[in-house]
């Protein structure tokens, strides 16, 4: 298969992990035969002290042309700390969504048993977690209109949905789950807005088309606190664009680390895939950041394109290197090895990934927690 991969390596670690996926995407080409371009683009933080704006147009030329583009992540501790700051790499981010209609992000939260924890949440509560998040993308509280009274006193962000918004992403979700345990979770407030009463009907009206799936509605607040009591009653979460942002980081409790989640945010004519960690600017060049989540969303890429083959063949790479404790510290506290390292171990053994059977598997246990 040819495709065009547009490359974002945008602020902190991000070209760092990027560039361990690409090693991995070549590996697949060299593997199976396919033949994939790349094209590297100015994005975030950075391109704004290069070209003023953090989605320069040329940016977006490249990526409205690329059948997939793969981002490493964006934000700058400057930005942070500048809440006046006009503009923001955020901002990029939003851009890319709405202007590709990025309007689905799907994010799965899936326990690596070869990784045990002894933190907050016990291994028993979490065994057999296998979820995915839908989460609406280019609507919302996020885009809604914006203002602040001239005395800096007041400030509303107006929340908007259509019955379009919801159901494009509904029928998305449905029909995952018709391939996974058939069942939905619509995530809401609509014990109090608006918005999610209308999203409530329109899920509801939907769920009668796909008889073999079970819809379930559950307040966030109460979500929340399932996720971490019994994450393993989820199978596919439906929500919008604010619950969905913030469910999803709570998965990064439950798997471990957020240096191992991937995402693929998908349209009708693009898709874009990357880690849901941020830039972690504290630990750019210094070799140490998890490459994995974005390794990761290199597979759900291939799987996109139908490449299931390929994909697995990546995700067998990834649990190889846990079963040979080739980690990252933010999975092993006590280890050696570096994001080079990690990466160069994971794109040697696409090639031969199915060979689980004579690894040692030991279980490891999780080193600190990064804050990426
Ligand atoms: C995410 C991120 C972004 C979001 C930030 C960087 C604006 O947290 O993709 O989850 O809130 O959507
Ligand atoms: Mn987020």
């Amino acid at each position: 298969m040819e495709l065009e991969i547009a490359l974002l390596g945008g602020d902190g670690i991000g070209p760092e992990v990027l560039e361990q996926s690409v090693k991995c995407l070549k590996a697949v080409e060299e593997t199976f035969n396919h033949n994939f371009t790349y094209k590297e683009a100015n994005f975030g933080a950075v391109a704004i002290s290069n070209t003023g704006k953090p989605l320069p147009a040329s940016t977006l030329d490249i990526c409205r042309k690329a059948d997939a583009i793969l981002c490493g992540a964006i934000g700058a501790i400057e930005y942070d700390n500048n809440p006046s700051a006009l503009i923001r790499p955020e901002q990029g981010l939003f851009q890319l969504r709405k202007d590709l209609e990025l309007f689905a992000c799907i994010r799965p939260v899936k326990v690596f048993p070869s990784i045990t924890r002894n933190g907050i949440l016990n291994n028993k509560s979490i065994a057999g977690t296998d979820l995915v998040i839908y989460r609406e993308l280019t609507g919302g509280i996020y885009f809604g209109e914006k203002q602040i009274s001239e005395d800096g006193t007041t400030a509303t962000d107006l929340c908007t949905y259509t019955e379009k918004e919801i159901s494009r992403v509904a029928h998305l979700a449905f029909k995952a789950a018709k391939n996974r345990k058939r069942k939905v979770t619509l995530v809401d407030k609509a014990n109090v807005l608006a918005t999610s009463r209308l999203w409530r009907r329109v899920v509801t009206e939907i769920a009668k088309s796909y008889a073999d799936v079970k819809l379930e509605c559950m307040y966030i607040d109460n979500a929340t606190v399932q996720m971490m009591q019994n994450p393993a009653q989820f199978d596919v979460i439906l929500t919008d664009n604010m619950f969905g942002d913030i469910l999803s980081d709570q998965g990064s409790v439950i798997i471990g680390s957020v240096g191992l989640l991937p995402s693929a945010s998908v349209g009708r004519d693009n898709a874009m895939f990357e880690p849901f960690h941020g830039s972690y600017p504290q630990a750019k060049g210094k070799n140490i950041a998890n490459p994995v989540a974005s390794i990761l969303s290199t597979a759900m890429l291939l799987s996109h394109f139908d490449l299931k083959e390929e994909s697995n063949a990546v995700v067998s790479a990834v649990r190889k290197s846990f079963h040979k404790k080739i980690v990252t510290t933010d999975i092993m506290g006590s280890s050696k090895y570096g994001t080079d390292y990690v990466g160069n171990f994971i794109a040697n053994n696409i090639v031969d990934s199915d060979d689980l059977g004579n690894i040692n598997d030991e279980n490891i246990g999780l080193g600190k927690s990064t804050i990426i």
